[in-house]
């Protein structure tokens, strides 16, 4: 299929055509932050899966580099799923999921395949390092995938994403000394999750947490999506093997958030603006899928806060008295307010479509069913249905609410909490309407660099 690109976000990671999912292999190597990406280059719909390479010294203007990885070997003919980075001997390895279909079913194979790079750039593959002679046999060596490497007291590790046979999503843990030879460790969560499967599992041993992408788990607070990703703080005992968590939460309040990977070497977080099981819009301007801002993570009191990492030019702050009207359609808005009582905002406004957040019983509540082109998912619930997703306010005197938007999203910060959704509106769609009681109130607009 040819694909033209008619239209693309100004500043967040999209293919250069085609469609892209999760990001993979985040690492900052000789000076530059490299994402690469699920990729499919041929068509705006899922398929043999390439990954995709941009690079960045400032975490917001991304070059295109050439594919890292195509899916034409014996051992990943039929994709190079999702992966992580890791540099050893001043080169850049990658550990990726290699896919085999046969002839579909049972012999279709998830196994994790390594490549090695001198300049980051050009990419030489070893083939299969985690195979079916190192996954214990209770485990469905085709439902295996999404390794994320690290290092730890002189040895390399990594988790992979399992599922045991006729059972639940698992998170396997692994050992090496040389990235080639690895050995079984163990199954670091002593329970059962409800849910299908885990995907791609992200330990950080600095941080203390592990990310997951849970899919088709029962709902809990905050989390209205059928596919969700949450942090989990807590342990790992390298010895037992076991990961303990003492507390746990959702990465993303919004529509549009999977897959987060968190960087080797930075503690930083991008994840996939996007979801599985709902239509994508900006399919007809000739690409699909799209990367949330980079996010910087810190973790206080057992709870993970997040905050966006966009270079921005300034800007002047002005005061808010009741109503202030702008035109905006990227750019980063900081509102600031003590002793807020009510607030509205609508953005991307027309007349007929616009985009709305305002606070109610102490959540901020979005509203995207009149944004623009229609946007489906399987969620059945009220507020899914009514294009709503709601994030606790921090309630505090003071509010500070930082709003990146993009042509094709608004990813909503407050409190270290988040909340992403993608938006398609009609061209026209550039008013800004914010209307507050409070105390006091300041509103600033930077652009993006
Ligand atoms: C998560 C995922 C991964 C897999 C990849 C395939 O979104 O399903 O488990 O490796 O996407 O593109």
């Amino acid at each position: 299929m040819t694909i033209t690109k008619t239209k693309q976000p100004a500043f967040h990671i999209t293919g250069e055509k085609g469609w892209i999912n999760d990001p993979n292999g985040l690492i900052f190597f000789k000076g530059k932050y490299h994402v690469f990406f699920q990729h499919h280059p041929y068509d705006t719909k899922w398929g043999p899966m390439h990954w995709g390479h941009v690079v960045s010294e400032d975490l917001t203007h991304w070059e295109y580099l050439p594919n890292a990885l195509t899916p034409a070997d014996p051992f990943d003919s039929f994709g190079c799923f999702s992966g992580s980075a890791i540099e050893h001997d001043g080169k850049l390895w990658l550990l990726y999921t290699g896919v085999v279909e046969n002839q579909g079913g049972e012999t279709f194979r998830q196994l994790q395949c390594l490549a090695e790079s001198e300049d980051g750039i050009t990419f030489k593959k070893h083939g299969i390092v985690i195979g079916e002679d190192v996954l214990p046999s209770e485990y469905e060596p085709w439902n295996f995938r999404d390794p994320k490497v690290w290092r730890y007291n002189d040895s390399f590790w990594c988790v992979v994403a399992a599922k045991k046979r006729d059972g639940n999503g698992k998170v396997l843990l692994f050992k090496s000394s040389d990235l080639f030879k690895w050995e079984f460790v163990s199954d670091i969560f002593d329970k059962n999750f409800e849910g299908a499967m885990i995907e791609c599992p992200d330990f950080n041993q600095e941080l203390g947490y592990i990310l997951l992408s849970e899919q088709f788990q029962p709902k809990e607070e905050g989390s209205l999506n059928v596919h969700t990703s949450r942090w989990h703080v807590g342990m790992l005992d390298y010895e037992k093997g076991l990961f303990t968590e003492k507390a746990r939460g959702t990465m993303d309040y919004g529509f549009d958030l999977y897959a987060p990977q968190t960087f080797e070497g930075a503690p930083i977080v991008i994840g996939w603006l996007n979801m599985w099981d709902r239509n994508i819009p900006s399919a007809e301007y000739g690409f699909a899928g799209m990367l949330t801002v980079p996010r910087k993570i810190c973790v206080k009191n057992d709870r993970v806060y997040q905050t966006p990492v966009v270079k921005t030019n300034g800007g002047e702050e002005m005061s808010v008295k009741g109503e202030l009207v702008d035109q905006v359609v990227k750019g980063v808005i900081t509102i600031k307010a003590q002793g807020l009582k009510e607030f509205n905002l609508r953005l991307r406004d027309n007349g007929e479509n616009y985009t709305e957040l305002y606070l109610k019983d102490n959540k901020w509540v979005f509203n995207r069913s009149r944004s623009g082109k229609e946007i489906v998912g399987v969620e059945t619930d009220s507020d899914s249905l009514a294009g709503i997703r709601r994030m606790p306010c921090s309630n505090g005197q003071e509010i500070e609410l930082t709003i990146v938007m993009d042509e094709f999203s608004v990813e909503i910060f407050e409190d270290g909490n988040v909340l992403s959704s993608t938006i398609y509106p009609p061209e026209d769609a550039t008013k800004l309407t914010l209307s507050v009681k409070a105390d006091n109130c300041t509103y600033l607009k930077e652009d993006v660099e």
